[in-house]
């Protein structure tokens, strides 16, 4: 999106002040703030947010009875009242059956003649993506884990192996990248079939570790050789809109050796988005990729069930989490960042973190993780990050949607609550609308009144360890373009 040069005029100016003394009766030490949100600077695009129902976890909502089926889907996707999530990611299966961890593949029998056979619900993955679609959710990613075990170098879709075909490998069964090409292409028209369109396709996930669920091992290089192959066959299948990403690496530093492998390899052009994990190594820093970079799963699979905003920094608390997706698309420019498992039971790998919501049966229960997602909500998929920048104790990202309306998400990183100011330098404010929600300890992205000043301030308050977005649009976007 173009934005009309006299808009680039327009700065915004957020501006703090700080009661230091909760105690009025003292003279409390004011002392004011400013980010400045610059228009002029423009980086990457936001393609969303989102997690996955992969292994089975999408059957926990699907087996939910009325009203709570309804309040789960809303927690998720309402971008109202709910996180407002904008992607999901489905796992592929390449299992025979739907066991524990396993998801069923298309290709049970895996013969050299595909014989798909399509039970309709693919792990209940089908009926949340099509749940997600009536909510506007419109980025699907469906990524394998594994091509099915007869493609394999270890014959078994499970404990790595490699896919028959791509460099390093001399399988007597053959080349296989031509059938698992074909194989995916498949799984993208079944959904379509279902009213569900699937934007983006993945053929690998953590290629750097081998376990008794599915894996697959594989190198940057060793993946673009799959890459020449299932670009031409997308485009074959009139999918040229479906977007290649790779290669779901379990941490920051083995994406970026991928990156870097793919370049050497010349596909690059190839693919959508370099994908990473934060199990292994943490994001930091900007990859170095001409390629868009999406973090596509991560969770704290450590601590035991939390639903604590915040405590001591806890890895499982929201606003642990609300600062690690803030350094990744604030950061270390991603383009999207996906949580791992939307929902799971209590009984699952001793009631962890990987989850956003405990369902347990008929009942469930809501972390803060959800709400700290649920604050990057009003940075919707399309949004171009733009520049935000100044504040001690505050940390701040700006986007400008494509509808016009200008997003901020800041972080209060004191321990105290700071009133937060948003006012426009350059320009008058003409009926603004000024929203903002904000999450702590006791509240879940709750509306907060944003008053606004006739000098164009809007204000808000923010508790200390608290986050709160803004959503300046309608006349107040407008406004500021004609101003001048
Ligand atoms: C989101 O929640 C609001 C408020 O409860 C509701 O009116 C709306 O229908 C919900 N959106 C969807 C798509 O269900
Ligand atoms: C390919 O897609 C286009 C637009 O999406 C459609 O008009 C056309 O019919 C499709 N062709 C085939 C062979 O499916
Ligand atoms: C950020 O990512 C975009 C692609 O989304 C890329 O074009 C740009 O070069 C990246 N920025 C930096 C500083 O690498
Ligand atoms: C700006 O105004 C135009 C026309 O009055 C309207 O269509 C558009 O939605 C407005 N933009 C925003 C961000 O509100």
């Amino acid at each position: 999106m173009q934005l009309p040069s006299m808009y680039l005029n327009a700065l915004f100016l957020l501006a703090s002040s700080v009661l230091a003394a909760p105690n009025h009766d003292l003279a409390p030490r004011q002392s004011t703030q400013k980010v400045t949100v610059d228009l002029t600077k423009r980086y990457q695009t936001i393609d969303g947010f989102g997690f996955s129902g992969a292994f089975q976890r999408a059957n926990l909502v699907v087996n939910l009875k009325e009203p709570k089926q309804s309040e789960v889907l809303n927690l998720l996707f309402n971008t109202t009242t709910g996180a407002g999530f904008s992607i999901v990611r489905n796992g592929i299966g390449s299992s025979k059956s739907s066991q524990n961890d396993w998801m069923n593949t298309i290709l049970p029998n895996c013969p050299s003649t595909p014989a798909y056979v399509w039970d309709g619900k693919d792990s209940g993955q089908l009926w949340l993506s099509q749940k997600a679609w009536s909510y506007g959710v419109r980025t699907f990613y469906n990524d394998a884990w594994s091509a099915p075990g007869c493609m394999k170098t270890n014959g078994q879709d499970t404990n790595g192996g490699q896919l028959c075909g791509v460099s390093g490998t001399n399988c007597k069964s053959g080349d296989w990248k031509q059938a698992y090409a074909n194989y995916l292409v498949k799984n993208i028209q079944l959904y379509g079939e279902n009213g569900v369109t699937v934007t983006h396709v993945g053929f690998l996930n953590e290629p750097d570790y081998s376990t008794s669920y599915a894996s697959m091992q594989s190198s940057g290089t060793q993946a673009a050789d799959f890459i020449k192959v299932l670009r031409p066959t997308l485009d074959a299948a009139n999918l040229t809109a479906v977007g290649i990403n790779c290669c779901e690496a379990t941490g920051w530093s083995v994406a970026s050796q991928h990156a870097s492998q793919m370049a050497s390899a010349g596909v690059i052009p190839m693919l959508y988005a370099v994908t990473s994990h934060e199990y292994t190594s943490r994001i930091s820093g900007v990859m170095n990729t001409k390629a868009k970079v999406w973090q596509t799963e991560y969770s704290d699979l450590n601590g035991g069930w939390s639903t604590s905003w915040y405590s001591n920094g806890g890895t499982g608390d929201g606003y642990t989490w609300a600062n690690t997706v803030f350094n990744g698309v604030v950061n270390s420019n991603l383009s999207a960042y996906i949580f791992w498992e939307g929902v799971q039971d209590r009984a699952t790998n001793n009631n962890n973190n990987e989850k956003l919501i405990l369902v347990d049966g008929q009942s469930y229960t809501v972390s803060k993780r959800l709400w700290a997602f649920a604050q990057f909500r009003v940075v919707r998929p399309g949004a171009v990050r733009i520049g935000a920048s100044g504040g001690s104790n505050l940390k701040s990202g700006a986007f400008v949607n494509a509808d016009g309306s200008v997003a901020v998400v800041i972080i209060n990183t004191g321990t105290g609550a700071q009133t937060v100011g948003v006012s426009l330098t350059g320009s008058t404010l003409v009926n603004p609308t000024v929203r903002a929600w904000y999450t702590d300890n006791t509240h879940d992205m709750s509306e907060t009144t944003a008053t606004v000043g006739s000098d164009g301030t809007a204000s808000a308050s923010v508790p200390g360890r608290g986050m709160i977005s803004f959503l300046v649009s309608g006349a107040a976007a407008n406004a500021t373009v004609v101003a001048h």
